[in-house]
C-alpha cells in the first residue's frame, strides 16, 4: 500500500527547488497516472461560445466592467458548426465555456443547443459545460439535456483570500454549493483554482489540494494566475518571477495526482503563457486531459482571460495538430474518440456506464 502524502511533504515539495528532485516527482507522479488513470491523454475541443459575464472577478479579462472589448455570443448555428469541426477532428468531447449569464433566455438556449449538439452527433460527442455558477434547477435542465461533467474552478479554497480576489457579492459559500449541486445532479465534477495569485501561500495551495480530496472531486483543472492589463488586479512589484511560477504550476499537478490519483487533471493553456512547451510538461507532471482551443478564430481575441493567451490566431485543425505534435513528440498516445472520463467517477458509481440512459453512452 502506498503511503498517503501528507500537508507536510506537500509543503515541502511546493518549496523545492532543486531541478533534480522535482523531476523526480514529476516522475512518480506520471508512473501514478499512467496505473490510475491509463496511459492516454484525452483532448476535449474547448469552445468559448461567449464573452459576456454578470460578473466582475477582479483578476478576469473578461468581466463587466472591462469596457475595452466587443462581446460576442455565438450563435446556435455557429455552436453547432464548432462543435461538428471539433467531432471531425476526432476529439471525443467538447467543453463549452461562457461568462457567467444566469438569465431564462441564456438558460433556455443552452439547454436546446446541448440538446442539438447530441442529435448531430447521433448522442457520441461528451459535453462539459463550464459556464458558471447556476441554480440548481438549470444544472438538472442541462444535465437531462445531455451535458455530463460540469467544470467550477473555486479559484481558491480560502474564503478570506477569494473574498480580496472577488467584490462583496460575489460569495465562496454559494460556488462551494454549486460544486456539491452538481455533483448531486449527477455530473463529473470539476474543480480547480488559480496558482501564483497575489496574496497567496504555499500553506493555502496545500489546503486547495485538501479542499479538492475533501468536496471528492472527479476532475481537477488548475493553472497560473496570470495578470490582464484591463483588471484591477497584479503582482505586487517586482516579485514575479515567471519561471518559478511555472515550477509550482507543474509541483500543484504532480501533488494533485499522487493525493487523488484516479481523477482527471488538466494541463491548462496558461502553463503555455509561461513556457513554450507548458502543456506538454503538465503531462508530463502527471495531467491527462489537454482542452486544444477549438473557437473559431475570429472570436480568440475578445476571450482572451488574461495577457498573453497562446493560439490567439490559429485555428481549431492548427492547434490539433501543434498539440498532438507535442503529445505524441513526448511519447504519448491521444485517446480519439473516446470520452476519456475520470476513473474517479466512474469507479464511485461502480462503472455505470452501461446503466446510463442511451444518450450517456459513449
Ligand atoms: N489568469 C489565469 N486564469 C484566469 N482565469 C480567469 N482569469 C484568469 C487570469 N487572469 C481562469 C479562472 C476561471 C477560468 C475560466 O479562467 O480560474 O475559472
Ligand atoms: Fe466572468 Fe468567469 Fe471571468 Fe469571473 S472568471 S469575470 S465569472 S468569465
Ligand atoms: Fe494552438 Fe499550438 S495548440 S497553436
Amino acid at each position: 500500500m502506498e503511503h498517503e502524502i501528507t500537508r507536510k511533504d506537500m509543503l515541502k515539495w511546493l518549496d523545492e527547488k532543486d531541478p533534480e528532485k522535482l523531476s523526480g516527482l514529476y516522475r512518480e507522479a506520471y508512473a501514478c497516472k499512467l496505473r490510475y488513470a491509463g496511459p492516454k491523454v484525452y483532448f476535449r475541443g474547448l469552445i468559448e461560445i461567449s464573452n459576456v459575464c454578470a460578473k466582475n472577478c477582479y483578476y478576469c479579462g473578461i468581466r463587466r466592467d472591462n469596457r475595452d472589448l466587443s462581446r460576442f455570443s455565438m450563435t446556435e448555428e455557429e455552436i453547432l458548426e464548432a462543435t461538428k469541426t471539433v467531432y471531425d477532428l476526432g476529439y471525443g468531447s467538447i467543453v463549452l465555456q461562457s461568462g457567467e449569464c444566469q438569465d431564462d433566455a441564456y438558460t433556455a438556449f443552452i439547454e436546446q443547443t446541448i440538446r442539438k449538439i447530441k442529435s448531430r452527433t447521433s448522442q457520441k460527442i461528451g459535453i462539459t459545460l463550464s459556464l458558471g455558477e447556476q441554480t440548481a434547477e438549470t444544472y438538472e435542465r442541462w444535465f437531462r439535456a445531455g451535458a455530463h461533467r460540469y467544470l467550477l474552478r473555486i479559484e481558491t479554497s480560502d474564503p478570506s483570500l477569494y473574498e480580496k480576489l472577488h467584490p462583496g457579492d460575489h460569495s465562496f459559500e454559494v460556488r462551494r454549493d454549486c460544486l456539491r449541486a452538481l455533483r448531486r445532479t449527477g455530473y463529473q465534477v470539476g474543480t480547480g483554482v488559480m496558482i501564483g495569485l497575489p496574496f497567496q501561500t504555499h500553506e493555502n495551495l496545500v489546503s486547495d489540494l485538501l479542499f479538492f480530496q475533501e468536496e471528492d472531486v472527479d476532475m481537477i483543472g488548475m493553472g497560473p494566475y496570470l495578470p490582464h492589463a484591463g483588471t484591477p488586479l497584479s503582482w505586487p512589484d517586482g516579485n514575479y518571477d515567471p519561471a518559478d511560477h511555472f515550477r509550482l504550476g507543474l509541483v500543484m499537478i504532480s501533488l494533485a495526482r499522487l493525493l487523488l490519483r484516479d481523477v482527471n487533471i488538466a494541463a491548462a493553456t496558461a502553463l503555455q503563457t509561461l513556457d513554450a512547451t507548458g502543456r506538454e510538461k503538465g503531462i508530463a507532471a502527471g495531467a491527462n486531459i489537454i482542452m486544444p482551443n477549438s473557437t473559431p478564430t475570429a472570436y480568440r481575441k475578445l476571450y482572451q482571460l488574461y495577457d498573453n493567451k497562446p493560439c490567439r490566431e490559429e485555428n481549431a485543425r492548427q492547434c490539433r495538430s501543434c498539440l498532438e505534435k507535442r503529445i505524441c513528440g513526448a511519447g504519448d498516445e491521444v485517446g480519439y474518440g473516446e470520452w476519456g472520463d475520470s476513473p474517479h467517477f466512474l469507479k464511485r458509481h461502480g462503472d455505470l456506464r452501461g446503466a446510463f440512459p442511451k444518450n450517456r453512452q459513449p
